[in-house]
């Protein structure tokens, strides 16, 4: 069997922030907090190994059931977070996207993430596409109404339709699936992540709860994704 090449995508949950700080006696959002801390160390990382594209879930579209006092406290983590990213970007030459419906979050916090893809649009180093306010199924019927806009339109034909051409209507559109998705926290769900994506994805379960996860676990996850074999149907 071949040597698998680094993946060129890697997809993180980031998962087990609130585990983390209980653990410690703290409050939720300080789990919060060191998480992003693991995601910058963790961008930084992968921008060394050469991966292209990092993809991280950083709020669900379930994650709204939580608290009002968490839910708050993670959006103020995100803007303060984004407003680091945006300075540091020219030094960093990272490009973000953002993957969900951005239209639930405050305007502050949307014309942020809409400013960092903007600001960000010409690098081409590595790429990171923040999951905010995503949900698979959420993106899949968002691409289905703006599809069926363009049939409207008289723009789409039905029965032309393919697979590839309908990846263009999702939140992805010209990003290549990711070769490897991993999940700290020791829960085995993907939790609505990326379905259409993944569907010949290698997952990796680990327990390492987020806020620790550190470069050595991320080159545990791709040494298990080396040994590997990917036939995707074939023999
Ligand atoms: C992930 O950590 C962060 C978000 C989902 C926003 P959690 O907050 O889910 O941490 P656990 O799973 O409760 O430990
Ligand atoms: C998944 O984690 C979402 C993010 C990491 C942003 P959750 O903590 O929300 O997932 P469940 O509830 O354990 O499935
Ligand atoms: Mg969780």
């Amino acid at each position: 069997m071949e040597k698998l090449p680094m993946p060129r995508h890697i997809a993180i949950i980031m998962d087990g922030n609130g585990r983390w700080a209980k653990k410690r006696g703290l409050p939720r959002t300080a789990g919060h907090s060191a998480g992003a801390e693991a995601f910058r160390r963790t961008a930084n990382y992968c921008r060394t190994l050469g991966v292209e594209y990092l993809t991280v879930y950083a709020f669900s579209t379930e994650n709204w059931k939580r608290s009002e006092e968490e839910v708050s406290g993670i959006m103020k983590l995100l803007a303060k977070y984004l407003q680091e990213a945006l300075r540091d970007m020219e030094k960093n030459h990272v490009r973000f996207r953002f993957f969900g419906d951005l239209s639930r979050l405050s305007p502050e916090l949307r014309r942020l993430c809409l400013d960092a893809e903007a600001r960000s649009s010409e690098y081409h180093e590595v790429q990171v596409n923040f999951c905010l306010n995503y949900g698979g199924r959420d993106e899949i019927v968002r691409g289905i109404r703006a599809y069926a806009r363009d049939v409207q339109a008289g723009k789409a034909d039905p029965d032309a339709l393919t697979e590839e051409m309908f990846s263009h209507y999702l939140d992805s559109a010209g990003v290549p699936d990711p070769e490897l998705v991993i999940r700290p926290s020791g829960e085995l769900r993907t939790s609505n992540f990326l379905p259409w994506q993944t569907v010949y994805s290698e997952f990796v379960f680990m327990d390492v709860l987020w806020p620790d996860f550190s470069p050595a676990d991320l080159d545990a996850a791709i040494a298990q994704y080396h040994g590997r074999n990917r036939r995707f149907g074939g023999v």
